[in-house]
């Protein structure tokens, strides 16, 4: 039993729109908005890590949920772009919020990150102490970007969603899952071995994408994670309020909203202004209904998500700030 009690989001100063694209590589705005709905992405700068993203939308989330940094008892950050491998992002965040008696983890499930997240979160609030839980989706993607390939960089934006949980009646039915066969559809490369042993070229961060392998595999989950999150949650897909699918590329929610028979407008869709900021993609969007009070409690709303592992989730939750 979780409900979320408040949302933040911060998305970086700087806009790179499909036209400065086309400095980078050959490409259009209209390539770009045809294939993918994507207008234009925030690029983060020098003082805009992924646990300075965290930290903004994380004290924004605490200020709309009214509570303290020090009433926290967990504080778990969703990435897939951490600010180091160590510490974990979620102790930079910790250390700025001044939350001392925090828990900090980071967990690491690409786009799909803030629903494990929140699957995670659920879970430790049946442990006892557990006061209220931070969930954060950040990311920096576009420090993993490669801007020589066309098919990828056109696609992803930084940014960071955050959520704070406590007990209580809201979260109705979870589903997560991945298919590890189908790592290689989007990754990066993976640690060497010390180059003082072999000479091997050091690690390889940039991301590589299958897309049309990935678009194969979301136009198939999205709609099936959904419907089984609902169904868990003994609820009906066809009285959803809102959808908040992750913002990859709008064909895909578009594909989703045929094949549940569910019309476009109860899918929210915020990827103009975005791109895909992974991990943090829906809980940005969470944040953005919830300050532009599009939220009502007594709401249904679904949350959907995919991406890298291949990884998939959903959430089916009544609104019940
Ligand atoms: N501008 C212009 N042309 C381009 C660009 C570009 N930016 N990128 C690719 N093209 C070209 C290709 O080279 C190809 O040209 P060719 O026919 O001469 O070979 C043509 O456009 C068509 O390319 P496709 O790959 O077939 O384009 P498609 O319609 O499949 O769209 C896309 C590509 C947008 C990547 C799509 O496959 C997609 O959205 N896939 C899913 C990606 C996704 O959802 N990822 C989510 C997970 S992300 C995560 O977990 C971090």
């Amino acid at each position: 039993m979780a409900r979320i009690i408040g949302t933040g989001s911060y998305l970086p100063r700087s806009i790179v729109t499909n036209k400065e694209m086309e400095k980078y590589v050959d490409t259009t705005d209209e390539w770009i908005v045809t294939r993918t709905g994507i207008k234009e992405r925030h690029m983060s700068q020098s003082d805009e890590n992924t646990g300075d993203l965290a930290y903004e939308a994380a004290a924004r989330a605490l200020k709309n949920a009214g509570i303290g940094a020090k009433e926290l008892s967990y504080i778990l950050v969703a990435t897939t772009t951490p600010q180091s491998l160590v510490p974990n992002t979620s102790c930079y965040v910790q250390a700025r919020l001044g939350a001392v008696n925090a828990s900090c983890l980071d967990l690491n499930a690409a786009c799909t990150g803030f629903i494990y997240g929140l699957e995670v979160a659920e879970a430790l609030l049946n442990l006892p102490d557990m006061g209220f839980i931070l969930v954060i989706g950040a990311e920096v993607l576009t420090k993993i970007t490669d801007f020589e390939d066309r098919s990828t960089c056109v696609l992803f934006g930084d940014g960071a969603g955050a959520a704070v949980l406590t007990k209580g009646d809201g979260i109705k039915g979870i589903i997560t899952g991945s298919d590890g066969t189908k790592a290689a559809c989007l990754n990066t490369g993976t640690f060497p071995v010390s180059n003082v042993l072999t000479g091997e070229k050091p690690f390889e961060h940039l991301v590589h994408m299958d897309g049309k392998e990935v678009y194969k595999f979301a136009v198939n989950i999205l709609p099936e994670a959904m419907k089984a999150a609902v169904a868990r949650g003994n609820g009906n897909i066809h009285e959803l309020d809102h959808i908040i699918p992750h913002q990859a590329n709008i064909r895909i929610i578009e594909a989703a909203s045929k094949r549940l028979d569910i019309p476009m407008e109860k899918f929210f869709i915020n990827i103009e202004k975005t791109g895909n900021t992974s991990a943090a993609s829906i809980a940005i969007a969470l944040d953005e209904m919830n300050q532009n009070h599009a939220l009502r409690n007594g709401d249904r709303i679904a949350l959907v998500g995919f991406g890298g592992g291949l990884t998939y989730g959903a959430v089916y939750l009544e609104w019940n700030m």
